[in-house]
């Protein structure tokens, strides 16, 4: 348990060390008594976060003001974008307004437990993984116990910026199934409801969304709030185990809406399209 996650959970916090523990893993980069191919997960990782990086900042960041490919499409919005800011704000033309929503996600998934434990091996090798050793050179850092890593201790507050997001995300598939008003149900609703159902999931399956939900009390039986309470902090535990899952499918569907709603800006998906023409 980290540091950070120890203080959610009201305990009692050692003094922070100036530099990393050893830990028991055999010293010496790479060396390990694991048998298994542990070199896979973290190579894995490190190439989906990477495929992810690019393509989220070429579509977001780069997508309209240079290549010029709109994130609006048969009424459905990226979500990238969520709603049309840059329609209402009058931003300048080499400017996306997906920078306006995207440093919240950033601060969000950048400080989640989950990904720091994922980044921190993929990335930095620290260590590769679990009980392989690591490079010496992180025996002179702190990680983070300093400045700059010290920062993930907000993901609390990330958390609540996070709540905006998810917000927007819900409305646009209001706006997605009310289309020119009429109900309708198409591929994209379809996929932008996927992709609600997994952000929420995500979201709520946060570590501190559960304590937020269940700490800070010692009391779980005292009154009938607090009983409802121990009820809801236990169904984010259930989904607090799989929050790894959550992380990455969220991800995932992300990018397919994403690849959707372009694709029909782009007229590569149109009522001509086989199967799916009738129903976009
Ligand atoms: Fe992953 Fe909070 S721990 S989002």
């Amino acid at each position: 348990m980290t540091a950070s996650e120890q203080v959610e959970q009201g305990r009692r916090v050692e003094p922070r060390p100036s530099t990393k523990p050893p830990g028991s893993a055999p010293r010496g980069f790479g060396k390990t008594l694991r048998v298994d191919r542990w070199i896979i997960k973290p190579a894995a990782i490190a190439i989906g976060l990477l495929l992810f990086i690019v393509y989220a900042t070429g579509s977001s960041v780069f997508g309209i003001p240079y290549f010029g490919v709109d994130y609006v499409a048969e009424g459905y919005h990226s979500p990238f974008f969520g709603i049309d800011l840059g329609g209402a704000l009058r931003l300048p033309a080499w400017f996306s307004a997906a920078i306006l929503v995207l440093w919240i996600q950033v601060l969000f998934r950048g400080t989640c437990y989950y990904f720091r434990g994922a980044y921190y091996k993929a990335f930095f090798l620290d260590p590769p993984a679990c009980a392989v050793g690591e490079p010496s050179i992180h025996r002179r850092f702190a990680m983070e116990n300093k400045f700059p890593f010290i920062l993930m201790n907000a993901h609390r507050y990330a958390l609540y910026l996070a709540f905006i997001p998810l917000l927007v995300l819900w409305w646009d598939l209001v706006t997605a199934v009310w289309h020119h008003g009429d109900p309708r149900l198409g591929v994209g609703v379809f996929l932008i409801a996927a992709d609600a159902v997994l952000v929420s999931l995500y979201v709520f399956s946060c570590h501190s969304f559960r304590h937020l939900v269940g700490g800070g009390t010692d009391c779980f039986s005292c009154s009938a709030s607090s009983q409802r309470r121990h009820g809801i902090w236990q169904r984010v535990s259930n989904w607090n185990q799989y929050h790894g899952v959550f992380a990455w499918a969220s991800l995932f569907s992300i990018i397919i809406v994403d690849v959707y709603v372009r694709a029909l800006a782009l007229d590569i998906i149109n009522t001509s399209t086989p199967i799916i023409g009738g129903f976009l």
